[in-house]
């Protein structure tokens, strides 16, 4: 790996959330809509650039987000906080233009394989169905990000070559999206790999807003976070209490967890915006709404503030 440049590390960070959409996705029980409703409007004051509220998928392929219109009507719309939603179609695309999205994040993965699993259809496929899409969001003057999953492997075809990555970072490039999201949907990616990507892409397109999306899957996630900071990135995806996966990818587990991300970038001295207590307590209390313990360590450990009586004292 060779020498990271600390001088090229943004200052103001980008937290986006992603919880009640890559989160509760792979859950099984049903979240009643008001209870997504009332955690993304105390979400919503904790600091965060962006929350991706919901899904705008079909209904059947994935359930639990079939609310996806009740809850961005119900939410309560935080000046300066960016609510987005998944789309993966045009069908997604009225669905959420007539609840006033904020921005739509189209999908797609670089990996045919995961692509056909995933949207049951090719890439080529997928690049127009897409296109008509970012014209319809454009003609309603509503902002685009183009998610490009398995960016960094596939569970199906293995390590994904950077080439192939940029090809469809050109693609979508000159279809005038405002952003891309790099994402690592299954763990695969190492911060050498990260850094190389992550320098590719952005000096080819320094306009664009670029966001990484990492999942934990490997133990990978915050040394991956940290080789993107160090090329300059400054949008991160993240999920409380580490909740998410994508119920179309083999063995996937959860997206960094945002309390970890935040209090590892606060104690680097870089501004998040975000309050980190807040977030632990909104990830206790997810903790109890899905009935079983979250695998964020920060909430087991606590802050590294946080002192101890001496544990053998009689
Ligand atoms: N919103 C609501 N309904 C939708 C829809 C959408 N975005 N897209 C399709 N549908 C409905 C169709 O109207 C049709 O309904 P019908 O059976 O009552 O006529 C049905 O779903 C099937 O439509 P079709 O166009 O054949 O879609 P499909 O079954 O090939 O599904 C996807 C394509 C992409 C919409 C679907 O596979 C999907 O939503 N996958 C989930 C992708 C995802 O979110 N993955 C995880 C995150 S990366
Ligand atoms: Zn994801």
């Amino acid at each position: 790996m060779s020498q990271l440049n600390k001088s090229s590390r943004p200052k103001r960070i980008f937290i986006q959330e992603v919880v009640t959409r890559d989160g509760f996705q792979a859950e099984r029980v049903f979240i009643p809509t008001e209870e997504k409703i009332a955690l993304i409007n105390r979400l919503g004051r904790a600091g965060y650039a962006k929350i991706e509220v919901s899904s705008f998928t079909s209904p059947k392929a994935i359930p639990m987000l079939a609310d996806a219109q009740a809850v961005m009507l119900g939410i309560e719309r935080v000046p300066g906080v960016e609510y987005t939603a998944l789309i993966p179609n045009l069908k997604g695309a009225e669905r959420a233009i007539e609840v006033d999205v904020d921005e739509f994040n189209l999908v797609m993965s670089v990996s045919e394989m995961h692509n056909q699993a995933n949207l049951k259809m090719s890439r080529e496929d997928s690049f127009k169905a897409l296109s008509q899409v970012i014209d319809l969001a454009h003609a309603n003057q509503t902002a685009t990000n183009i998610s490009l999953s398995t960016s960094f492997g596939c569970p199906m075809s293995g390590i994904t070559p950077l080439a192939d990555l940029m090809y469809w970072i050109d693609r979508f490039a000159n279809t005038g999206v405002r952003g891309i999201s790099i994402c690592d949907t299954t763990g695969m990616g190492n911060p050498a790999q990260v850094q190389r990507v992550c320098e590719a892409a952005q000096s080819k397109y320094p306009e664009l807003q670029w966001t990484v999306h990492f999942h934990n899957t490997r133990g990978m996630g915050l040394a991956n976070a940290l080789a993107a900071l160090n090329t300059g990135i400054d949008r991160y995806d993240s999920s409380l209490g580490g909740l998410g996966g994508c119920p179309y990818a083999p063995g996937a587990t959860g997206n960094i967890c945002t309390e970890e991300l935040v209090h590892m970038f606060d104690l680097m001295g870089l501004d998040t915006h975000m309050n980190i207590d807040a977030l632990l307590e909104c990830a206790q209390d997810l903790q109890k709404l899905i009935g079983r313990t979250l695998p964020s360590q920060l909430l087991m450990a606590g802050k590294v503030d946080r002192l101890h009586t001496l544990p053998y004292q009689r």
